[in-house]
């Protein structure tokens, strides 16, 4: 057996995961079957991988013993889940661990457009305060977040957002029960949340469905003065739309963590436009969040090659697995 890995991992889960059978390691940008011969290809069973390793239908063929693919990522827009379920691969990822880092950089986002953070920053850089009055900004109390989504990161943003004395109003086809309950947020219409809102921010995952879906249409309901958050996909956004929405000031700013294509281009408008704030995709770039993941996606790995069901299964359908243990 052997395991490929294209997430850098610490000593000791590297230690942890050779216990389990050798490894491989695929550096970033690489595709693993570019990297592995066809001989040795047969011996991969699990994989343990980031956003970046798009695990589609040649992938999956290449690797014909492949049995497990651990994401070190709660989205998995990366797989091919159709193609991974008619092989009978397992995927998991790694849900929970990273909800409060995310909900954290989405409210430093609110608060750097609300406080013209990157203008004020340049302003005592530039020695402009020695002669001008520092931009000014507004406040966070009072204020409408619409969170488009109320899952686990929409509902720790809402509780953060809720310690700033904003409203908060959701859109989620499901009801939160438990947190209108808690006066957490209250749901709204989609065109509502929209309308409504000072600051949208977006927690859907990627799908055929959310896919483009934030869009001119989007952009003409929201008030001129409001702001786009996207901590979640940037492919949920039709970033033309969205770039043409802000020079135009049909919306008065955004603050993204997540493009179309990452990483962004230098050259892209989104880097000259002055009412946009950008994040390198770093929602869940801090040493503790990042090392959770990787302990369970690790986690994930080792069980399903156990024989042990993995704490978070995307396909659970597809479990039990039967790890071929005689190929070496
Ligand atoms: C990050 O974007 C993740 O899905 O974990």
């Amino acid at each position: 057996m052997t395991i490929i890995h294209s997430a850098p991992l610490p000593a000791d889960l590297l230690a942890q995961l050779q216990t389990l059978a050798p490894l491989i390691e695929v550096p970033p940008g690489v595709r693993p079957q570019t990297l592995i011969g066809a001989e040795q290809r047969a011996s991969v069973v699990g994989m343990l991988c980031t956003l970046a390793t798009r695990v589609d239908a040649d992938l999956l063929d290449c690797f014909a013993n492949l049995k497990i693919v651990s994401n070190v990522a709660v989205g998995f827009d990366n797989v091919e889940l159709e193609q991974a379920n008619r092989r009978r691969v397992l995927v998991c990822n790694t849900p929970g661990v990273l909800d409060a880092a995310v909900a954290d950089l989405t409210m430093g986002l609110v608060l750097c457009l609300a406080r013209n953070l990157v203008a004020a920053h340049e302003f005592v850089r530039s020695g402009g305060w020695r002669s001008g009055s520092a931009p000014f900004g507004s406040d966070l109390a009072g204020k409408t977040l619409g969170l488009l989504g109320m899952g686990r990161i929409g509902s720790m943003v809402a509780r953060r957002a809720r310690a700033f004395d904003m409203r908060v109003i959701y859109y989620n086809r499901k009801q939160d029960q438990a947190a209108e309950a808690e006066g957490l947020a209250t749901r709204v219409s989609r065109d509502e949340l929209f309308a409504q809102s000072d600051y949208v921010s977006v927690h859907v995952p990627l799908t055929d469905e959310t896919r483009m879906s934030i869009g001119t249409r989007e952009f003409e309901l929201m008030q001129p003065h409001a702001k786009l958050i996207n901590t979640s996909r940037g492919a949920v956004v039709d970033e033309a739309a969205l770039i043409r929405a802000l020079r135009t000031g049909r919306i008065a700013g955004a603050g993204l963590d997540v493009m179309a294509q990452e990483p962004l281009d230098p050259s892209s408008e989104l880097c000259r436009l002055p009412n946009v704030v950008l994040q390198p995709h770093a929602g869940s770039a801090t040493t503790e969040t990042r090392r959770s993941m990787r302990v369970l996606a690790v986690d994930n790995l080792r069980r399903a090659l156990c024989g042990e069901a993995p704490r978070a299964m995307v396909n659970p359908q597809v479990w039990p697995i039967e790890v071929a243990t005689s190929q070496s």
